[in-house]
């Protein structure tokens, strides 16, 4: 059993493979966290802590004259808010009385087989494997709140998930203004933190920054998890590296407004809550009512590299679901940055055409195919075809390129609306603007307010319609400006700080019906690039588009980011024309390749203007990809090159599950002159196993993950290389 409760000492301790996590209730029925990381066989690990007179911190009533108990030094499972811990806090609300102050204490626990779930919120669920679910229960006797931690442990997978419920348990309403998902505390040690910042075409940039005192916040308002900062972040022993090195992860799993804080306080215990960010949230619980916090997916490794297989293998298993969660996915040409928004049927067929003969699986029509959508001044909210580009309308074209042998995609952005639309004519009041107020525009579109049950069920209707009368195999759903102007025309003034959570579970609820409704059809996010690359978004689509930035150079960073969380199989990644249209900068279409190959693959340039050299080593790449992707999409992933080699090269490598082959990467982001040759240690392979290295030599595994490999000088703009390791003994 990965959960017990030891009675006497009213511990709790949850085991996977290789970690342990304990907690206890003292004896003022305070729930202590004592110790999350390596195995400790039986022990107790309530043995490091040391108690005693913390000068101005204070101490519960019950303790009297024991000043050396205080709730400001303590490690807790959930916090106290008001009540003499200064720290932040996982938890504010109002009470009837008007009285703010709230501590828990415990009451009760149960564990049961198999994952919990969480009403209208993903979560990561039992794959099968052997999973179990402690269920503790806290309570606040003068507020008469109740609060449930709920924790899932997955014991193969080293995962733990944690997710809370407040319950009001009195007879009076009672507001939340603050309702974080965990609280996870550090007592000791030195700790660096390494999260994910970025902008619109420059997603998930890392950097790690050792923990000062004071508090860090890593948060998102845009109602979105954003371009800016990730919902994930890991906080790292302060000498952790790939290989070894205390490292917890914690990822949330939710599309919406987010904040992570992390203190470090007087003390040096590092605290860190994560949940919805708690600005401007107000969430009436009446008597009886439940409040479901979004799920965290945590994990505690040895190294970066540990972790992020945990992750990856998590994602891949347990939170992507449908039909295409372990399928080859269609290797697709999107018309995108071929044609914008001038389509016509000819230039849609000619390059569909040329695609097929290169080998491409499947046409995405992206933005510009409905009524009204010449630029992006309009037409959203009327997902109707133009016959004047499409003369044969919708059903025409799809007959034309499945005629050719090509699945088809389309792109739509349902959460969205012109002003110069038909649908905002109907209804200007579906739009998110507030009172009296003119809206920001962005990309001279508004938000529909997906929290209405009318919006709600005209995106049901609309995507079902689509889906049901053209034979669609692929959407790719798109949201492309922040939310501002939070309003909702349909809900009471004092109910107004819900209607950002609010839009989330609608939007979950629709995606959850959509996908049940048609599980053939692969889903991939987008938010004007990856602005919504999260756990929350992938439960519903299996891949995201990674980026608005298809420079093979500028994806370096942003794909090796986003690899500290996500895995390959969930990078929407595209070979697009040089000169890039993000950058202006020249690529060889090898460099493009290799890069693009490390997510779900496809391209979006105009393929009818390319030379008879680049089309032919178009061919070769996707051949090429449909060998590797089991490799690449379900094996592990090792980067070789460190945070600040990216100046000079990138280098990383795929193994597949049963050791037998790896693909090695480099791309040479700047060839120095006369300068020493690259060379990495492989990692991951068989050490008795010999591998024949790209044809080239024969070599144990031991060696060559010792002695490593150097690569030839790799000279000119953007040099790739993408060598095949694969075990011949
Ligand atoms: C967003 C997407 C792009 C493209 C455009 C279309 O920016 O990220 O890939 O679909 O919208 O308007």
């Amino acid at each position: 059993m990965s959960i017990r409760y030891v009675e006497g000492t009213k511990q709790f301790i949850l085991e996977t493979a290789e970690t342990c996590y304990q907690m206890k209730v003292d004896g003022m029925g305070y729930l202590q966290h004592l110790y999350y990381g390596g195995k400790t066989g039986q022990s107790d690990m309530s043995y490091p802590f040391r108690t005693y007179d913390h000068g101005f911190s204070g101490n519960p009533y019950d303790m009297r004259n024991n000043r050396d108990y205080s709730l400001d030094s303590m490690a807790q499972e959930f916090t106290s808010f008001g009540v003499g811990d200064y720290r932040i806090t996982s938890f504010r609300a109002s009470f009837a009385d008007g009285s703010r102050c709230a501590e828990f204490r415990y009451v009760s626990h149960e564990i049961i087989e198999g994952k919990y779930e969480i009403p209208g919120l993903p979560s990561a669920y039992d794959n099968g494997e052997t999973v179990h679910t402690l269920i503790i229960t806290l309570k606040d006797f003068a507020v008469n709140a109740e609060v449930k931690l709920y924790y899932g442990v997955f014991e193969e997978l080293d995962i733990i998930t944690r997710a809370a419920a407040i319950i009001n348990a009195g007879t009076e309403p009672m507001w939340l203004r603050k309702a974080s998902s965990m609280c996870l505390e550090l007592p000791f040690g030195k700790w660096d933190m390494l999260h994910f910042h970025g902008r619109h075409c420059m997603e998930r940039q890392p950097e790690r920054v050792p923990l000062f005192h004071g508090v860090h916040t890593l948060s998102s308002g845009r109602g979105m998890s954003s371009h800016q900062h990730n919902p994930f972040v890991i906080i790292c022993d302060r000498d952790a590296n790939e290989d070894e090195g205390t490292c917890y992860g914690l990822m949330l799993m939710y599309s919406g407004n987010h904040k992570t804080e992390i203190e470090r306080d007087q003390f040096d215990n590092v605290r860190v809550i994560t949940g919805i960010n708690d600005d401007r949230f107000r969430w009436e619980l009446t008597s009886g009512d439940t409040f479901y916090t979004p799920e965290v997916i945590l994990s505690c490794a040895n190294g970066l590299t540990q972790l992020s297989h945990h992750y990856h293998r998590v994602i891949r298993n347990n939170v992507v679901r449908g039909d295409y969660k372990l399928k080859h996915r269609p290797v697709l040409i999107n018309n995108w940055e071929a044609t914008y928004f001038d389509i016509t049927e000819e230039k849609v067929l000619s390059i569909a055409k040329k695609a097929k003969e290169l080998g491409v699986e499947m046409f995405v029509l992206d933005d510009g195919w409905f009524k009204n959508r010449n630029d992006d001044n309009a037409g959203l909210g009327d997902w109707i075809p133009d016959t004047e580009k499409l003369p044969d309308g919708l059903d025409g074209l799809i007959e034309k390129i499945n005629g050719l042998g090509l699945l088809f995609g389309l792109w739509i952005e349902p959460e969205m609306v012109s002003e110069d639309s038909d649908l905002y004519r109907a209804h200007p009041d579906w739009a998110m603007t507030a009172p009296n107020r003119a809206p920001m525009m962005a990309r001279n579109q508004l938000v529909l307010d997906l929290s209405r049950k009318e919006v709600h069920d005209y995106l049901f209707d609309t995507i079902s319609n689509l889906l049901e009368t053209y034979r669609i195999n692929y959407i790719k759903w798109d949201f492309n400006r922040p939310i501002s102007d939070v309003f909702s025309h349909s809900i009471p003034s004092s109910r107004q700080g819900e209607v950002q959570h609010r839009y989330y579970l609608s939007l979950y609820r629709l995606y959850d019906r959509l996908t049940r409704k048609f599980p053939n059809v692969l889903f991939e996010g987008c938010a004007g690039g990856g602005g919504r690359f999260d756990a929350g978004m992938l439960a519903y689509s299996p891949q995201i588009w990674c980026s608005d930035n298809t420079d093979p150079i500028s994806r370096l960073t942003i794909q090796y980011g986003t690899s500290f969380g996500y895995p390959a199989c969930t990078v929407g990644a595209h070979v697009s024309a040089s000169p890039n249209h993000q950058t202006g900068r020249k690529t060889p279409v090898h460099t493009r390749g290799v890069v693009a190959m490390s997510g779900t693959f496809g391209y979006e340039l105009d393929l009818t203007k390319l030379s008879d050299e680049d089309c032919a080593e178009i061919k070769e790449q996707i051949k090429r990809f449909k060998e590797l992707e089991p490799i690449i999409h379900d094996g592990k992933l090792y980067r070789l090159s460190k945070m600040r080699d990216t100046s000079h090269y990138m280098a990383w490598q795929y193994v597949s599950a049963d050791q037998s082959r790896a693909v090695l990467n480099i791309v040479v982001t700047n060839p120095l002159a006369n300068s020493a040759p690259v060379h990495v240690k492989l990692k991951g392979l068989l050490p008795e196993a010999v591998y024949s290295v790209d044809g080239e030599f024969e070599c144990r595994g031991a060696a060559l993950m010792s002695g490593g490999y150097t690569f030839k000088r790799l000279t000119g703009d953007y040099p790739a290389k993408q060598l095949d390791i694969i075990r011949i003994k």
